[in-house]
């Protein structure tokens, strides 16, 4: 069955996320006229998204797959569509903080994931497809040896991760890694990497009680009022930057048509994160919530010895511009924080 929309055809992966249900959002919005095939592991997962958002219903053609650590499933899916994929989102790769065996919960199917699909692609994707953007992760770029008590270097596009993934799994630390795909096998379509930090925001995914609440939104939001952190002094980030996830899927979108964003490694950062500016905002907008919040010490932004290093997005910053065709500006870290809360609040996700 071909997708309901009339436009240009989008595969998008892991559509019931918290990020890829934005970008699906993004996608569905009348005035782009894309058509998307989504995959999801269940069909309970293709319903799910469905009773979330009943005006998608007719609009999404669901595929099923369940093994992203195979390529067979991804090579059915590219032979059987009607219509020729143009452009290809992959965001399905898992994200939990607490894992035992990182080789098998985060890297097999991160890596493994990312690789079947574009080796798939390259077989069966055909001439029409033109852009295969994937989302990565700052921590492809940034150093995970890096002294948080000195501020170093900013960051740019070129950098990468010196951490391999032996030592990802003997630090018991995350980081996802992919290939030298692109430039062993030379496929048709090129390759568009947009690279955010710590994304946080209002949720749109299915929802359904408060373990629905997605990782990062937990650790860096809820985790101040659900009573996990009752003293803001005491905690530490992973990282201490982010982005708001509608920039995230704004972002996406600008990258599947875009000549300037091909072949790019995107930095996507809007500005610093830290506890105590994510209780401040919490407190300066929901009053209500004050008695579970921790104060902290508003006039600390950073915790005790931590400098993080900045990030030089010049570069990324004249993709993202070209990408939507104006100046690109990010949503701010109030903002984001504020409307997290709020769809929090109207999920009924929050103690009450
Ligand atoms: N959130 C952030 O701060 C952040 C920052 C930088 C990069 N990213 C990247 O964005 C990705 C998505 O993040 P998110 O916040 O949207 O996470 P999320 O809400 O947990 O969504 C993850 C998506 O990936 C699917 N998935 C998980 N494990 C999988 C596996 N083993 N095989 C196939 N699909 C799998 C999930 O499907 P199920 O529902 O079936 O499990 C879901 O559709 C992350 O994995 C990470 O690579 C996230």
């Amino acid at each position: 069955m071909p997708p309901s929309g009339q436009g240009q055809h989008v595969l998008l992966t892991g559509a019931n996320g918290f990020i890829a249900s934005h970008i699906l959002s993004t996608l569905l919005d009348a005035q782009r006229e894309y058509a998307v095939t989504a995959t999801v592991r269940s069909q309970a997962k293709a319903e799910d998204v469905i009773k979330a958002h009943p005006e998608w219903k007719g609009k999404i053609q669901f595929v099923i797959v369940s093994d992203f650590t195979s390529q067979e499933p991804f090579n059915t899916l590219f032979k059987d569509t009607n219509t020729p994929f143009k452009y290809i989102i992959h965001t399905a790769s898992p994200l939990k903080l607490n894992i035992e065996d990182i080789q098998k919960e985060m890297i097999e199917p991160a890596v493994r994931g990312t690789t079947q699909i574009l080796e798939s692609a390259h077989k069966h994707g055909g001439t029409e497809l033109e852009r295969f953007v994937l989302l990565g992760s700052a921590v492809s770029v940034l150093d995970s040896f890096e002294d948080l008590g000195c501020e170093g270097r900013p960051y740019t596009e070129k950098d990468w991760n010196p951490v391999s993934a032996q030592q990802a799994i003997d630090r018991k630390d995350t980081v996802l890694g992919y290939n030298d795909f692109m430039q062993t096998n030379k496929p048709n379509f090129d390759l568009t990497v947009i690279n955010p930090d710590i994304i946080t925001g209002p949720m749109i995914h299915p929802i359904s009680g408060t373990g629905s609440i997605n990782e990062t939104n937990h650790f860096a939001i809820a985790s101040f009022i659900d009573g996990t952190n009752p003293k803001v002094e005491d905690v530490r980030f992973p990282f201490y930057h982010f982005v708001d996830v509608r920039d995230v899927a704004r972002s996406h979108i600008g990258a599947l048509t875009s000549p300037a964003a091909g072949g790019q490694r995107i930095l996507l950062i809007s500005g610093l994160i830290t506890p105590q500016l994510v209780v401040d905002a919490i407190r300066k907008h929901f009053p209500s919530l004050r008695k579970k919040v921790p104060v902290g010490e508003p006039d600390k932004e950073l915790p005790q010895g931590v400098h993080p290093t900045g990030w030089d997005m010049r570069v990324s910053l004249d993709v993202l511009s070209k990408g939507q065709g104006s100046p690109w500006k990010y949503i701010s870290l109030e903002e984001s924080v504020r409307d997290a809360v709020q769809s929090m609040i109207n999920h009924n996700v929050l103690p009450v």
